[in-house]
């Protein structure tokens, strides 16, 4: 089974949102492949609308740890729940760069979607000067540990995205055999933290038509999570189809 979910990021406004999200629902998703579609909050009720009953689910791109309360500006996973959505991105390192997010609370927040039967897409992944450092593997192994060490709850549902960060945006994809050597790394991790079991492993940064068949090739690559690519329906459903 191939993950394949596509990452609006703060893009798209309201009637833009619904159109595109009803010209992917259009096209039906071959078999072995689960296809997320993740708007902004404020368009997931209009895409959701477009999707319900489809191939295609709904994917938030953040959640707040928090059940309800003075929490100003943040939103509940039973509200995404409200709204139909399935699939939560969390840590996404524009996240964790701008916003400040921590280890622990992409770890909290994942223990949370958990809790409330989301599938949390948990991103980690190094910096360039980490690259350059050969520091890779440090950086990946800790952001995973931090999150999967010692958790509380079933973990068998977590996603895992390796999103290098010099690759997201840039169109500097990471080669196939960086991707996969990354990708492979974390397997050997979860399994020593969750023995016995085998999380999905996506790749991300500068996926495209393009590039994806060679990417979902590799034997530890389980999926992409895909932000520009995946913002036009043609393009989106290339990447589904898992072919340019
Ligand atoms: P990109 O973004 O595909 O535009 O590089 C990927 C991501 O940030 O999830």
């Amino acid at each position: 089974m191939k993950i394949i979910a596509g990452n609006w990021k703060m893009n798209t406004g309201i009637e833009e949102a619904g159109k595109l999200a009803q010209a992917i629902a259009e096209k039906p998703v071959k078999d072995g492949v689960r296809a997320v579609v993740c708007p902004p909050f404020t368009h997931l009720q209009t895409v959701g609308a477009q999707l319900k009953d489809t191939d295609y689910a709904l994917g938030a791109q953040n959640m707040s740890p928090y059940d309800d309360g003075a929490y100003t500006g943040e939103i509940s996973a039973k509200m995404l729940k409200e709204l139909g959505v399935a699939y939560v991105i969390l840590g996404h390192s524009e996240r964790r760069e701008i916003m400040g997010e921590t280890d622990a609370l992409v770890r909290e927040k994942m223990e949370k979607a958990l809790k409330e039967d989301l599938v949390p897409i948990v991103c980690v992944g190094e910096n360039l000067e980490q690259r350059e450092a050969g520091k890779e593997k440090d950086v990946v192994g800790k952001q995973v540990a931090a999150v999967l060490e010692n958790a509380a709850a079933d973990l068998s549902s977590v996603v895992i995205a390796y999103e290098p960060i010099w690759a997201i945006g840039t169109g500097k994809t990471a080669s196939a055999e960086q991707a996969e050597e990354m990708c492979a790394f974390i397997y050997e991790q979860v399994e020593k933290f969750v023995p016995g079991k085998t999380l999905p492993v996506l790749y991300g940064g500068s996926v495209k038509p393009e590039n994806v068949e060679e990417l979902l090739a590799q034997p530890h690559i389980d999926g992409a999570l895909v932000g520009g690519a995946s913002l036009k329906a043609d393009s989106y459903h290339k990447l589904v189809e898992g072919r340019a």
